[in-house]
């Protein structure tokens, strides 16, 4: 089990498949992006290496992130790796939905159990903008591909942003509760420079969202849910579960139980801070060999920081943009 310094049980990676994406949401990407060029970024073969050597240790869920997954080509077949190999309890994938119309059945069939799927408008134009490049009939079609498909639940990821999308926080909900999805809103988090918006004025804290939601809805909260960032609640009479996830507002760092990696191999051991290892020099130095593997991330527990250090306020952010993150 792999126990970082302050007692936290780490159990949860989150695997980052690519940088890239067809969609530049404006609270994730500049307009003008460069990603990665081919050979930094890593293999299907060495994600594969790389999942099995978490699950060895001890880690008992992965979630696929990018960017976007489903640009990556063959990520069926990764996900089929993964969620065979023993010891691994749970396989899920976070999209932007752009593509699951064509990928939906694949994914549930190579293994994959619960979706999480970016929405944050219902009206098309305003869709294409927050996105700039993306079309809201394609997720849309996803979301039903995806609920065709037999998926054990599906999420809703919102981010709300002051005067983009708050006046959109009831239709999300009605959305999610005609659909039995779940659904959680996001504050937005600080990460890369962006152009389009203040974050400061933009940022939406969750109590803020709760309100408007509890003046359309009434919330119970739900006491049925594991842990992880979001805090759910509940409509009565309806199958869906509405979350919150507050980075700012309600700090969830003592019970991180959670690393990531990034795109091109590197051990990112909080999403609010740098400390970081990186992989893909391991990997590429033992091809043969997971030992090594092994040991430098059961020595990367030791760097893992206690708390984020977000702010909103001052300007002072980090320089990863959320898409070189994993989300
Ligand atoms: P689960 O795997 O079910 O816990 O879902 P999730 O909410 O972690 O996954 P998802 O990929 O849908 O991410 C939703 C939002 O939560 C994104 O904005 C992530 O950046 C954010 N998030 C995920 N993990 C962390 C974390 O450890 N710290 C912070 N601050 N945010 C996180
Ligand atoms: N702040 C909060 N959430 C973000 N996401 C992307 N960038 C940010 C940000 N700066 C969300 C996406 C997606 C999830 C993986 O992360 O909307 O649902
Ligand atoms: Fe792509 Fe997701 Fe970032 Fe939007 S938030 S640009 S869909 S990676």
């Amino acid at each position: 089990m792999l126990t970082d310094r302050f007692g936290r049980q780490v159990d949860y990676l989150r695997l980052s498949v690519t940088d890239r994406c067809d969609f530049r949401c404006v609270y994730c990407m500049a307009e003008q992006m460069t990603f990665l060029p081919r050979e930094r970024v890593l293999t299907l073969e060495e994600l594969h290496r790389l999942a099995r050597a978490f699950i060895q240790l001890g880690v008992r869920r992965i979630r696929l992130t990018g960017g976007e997954p489903l640009v990556r080509r063959d990520l069926p077949q990764l996900a089929h790796w993964i969620a065979s190999e023993p010891g691994l309890a749970e396989l899920t994938l976070t999209t932007n939905g752009s593509r699951l119309g064509r990928y939906a059945a694949s994914l549930r069939d190579a293994g994959v159990k619960r979706l999480n799927i970016s929405l944050d408008s219902l009206d098309p134009a305003r869709f294409h903008a927050l996105t700039r490049t993306g079309e809201l009939a394609d997720v849309l079609a996803g979301i039903q591909a995806a609920k065709a498909a037999g998926f054990a639940r599906i999420r809703l990821n919102s981010v709300i942003l002051r005067g983009r999308n708050e006046d959109e926080i009831p239709a999300l909900a009605d959305f999610a509760l005609a659909h039995g999805l779940d659904l959680a809103f996001i504050e937005e988090m600080p990460l890369g420079e962006i152009s389009e918006h203040s974050r400061a004025l933009a940022f939406m804290p969750s109590e803020d969202i709760r309100a408007a939601l509890e003046a359309h809805v009434p919330l119970m909260p739900a006491t049925d849910v594991s842990a992880g960032p979001a805090r759910y609640w509940r409509v009565p009479g309806y199958r869906s579960r509405i979350g919150f996830i507050s980075p700012h507002s309600h700090n969830f760092c003592h019970l991180c139980n959670r690393v990531r990696v990034t795109a091109e191999g590197r051990l990112l051991l909080c999403l609010g801070n740098e400390h970081s290892v990186d992989l893909r020099a391991v990997l590429r130095a033992h091809p043969q060999d997971d030992a090594p593997l092994r040991e430098a991330i059961v020595a990367a527990m030791a760097i893992k920081p206690e708390r984020h250090h977000f702010r909103v306020d001052d300007g002072e952010q980090l320089v990863r943009f959320m898409n070189m993150t994993g989300g």
